[in-house]
């Protein structure tokens, strides 16, 4: 399956519209990137695609939170967070109702677990290691790398080497190691 075919979807193109245009291109960026890292440890095609789509919306759920909270520039309240957290399983919910979406039950998982952190310290669900889904494990390491190097409301782009510095002692807590390692090795080292 070509992800990449599916850009005139429609659930694609309201995504797109919805949020805006910084969010749009981090999701392509992230979907290509979790393609990248996938072919390298072998997905198949029917993977790599379920893996790219759920990248082009891993945040669809967003569309859902007050964009002043999306776009707040400074800290979230406890509660603002909260609302924030429930995009993952709001964008699960959105995904599974789309019936022109291919894969979608495979795909909607992926949008579920994208903020599950290896120690089990992540959300909604806190599933911990292999318990993960790998491809959410995946989304999670480059969502958090294009997230650091971007602008975003409330931080400023940083370099890959500031992104780095934050990412390494992530290693083992937030991500998986090894998927770490390859995406820092041979993908952010190859692109761009
Ligand atoms: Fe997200």
């Amino acid at each position: 399956m070509d992800c990449w075919a599916y850009i005139s979807d429609p659930i694609l193109e309201r995504t797109l519209c919805g949020l805006d245009a910084g969010v749009a291109s981090h999701c392509e960026r992230v979907a290509r990137h979790a393609v990248q890292l996938g072919a390298l440890l072998g997905f198949d095609g029917h993977d790599l695609g379920v893996l790219g789509l759920a990248g082009r919306i891993h945040d669809i759920g967003k569309l859902h939170v007050p964009a002043a909270i999306v776009q707040k520039s400074g800290r979230l309240t406890p509660h603002e967070w909260a609302l924030m957290q429930r995009h993952s399983e709001t964008g699960q919910r959105i995904v599974l109702a789309q019936r022109d979406i291919p894969f979608r039950e495979e795909v909607a998982l992926l949008v579920r677990h994208h903020h599950e952190h290896w120690d089990g310290g992540g959300y909604p669900d806190g599933l911990r290691g292999d318990a993960i889904p790998i491809s959410a494990r995946i989304l999670a390491v480059v969502d958090s790398y294009d997230a650091l190097t971007s602008e975003r409301p409330y931080h400023r782009p940083r370099t890959h080497a500031e992104a780095m510095a934050i990412l390494l002692p992530e290693r083992c807590t937030k991500h998986d190691p090894d998927l770490l390692d390859l995406f820092v090795q041979r993908v952010i080292g190859a692109v761009d």
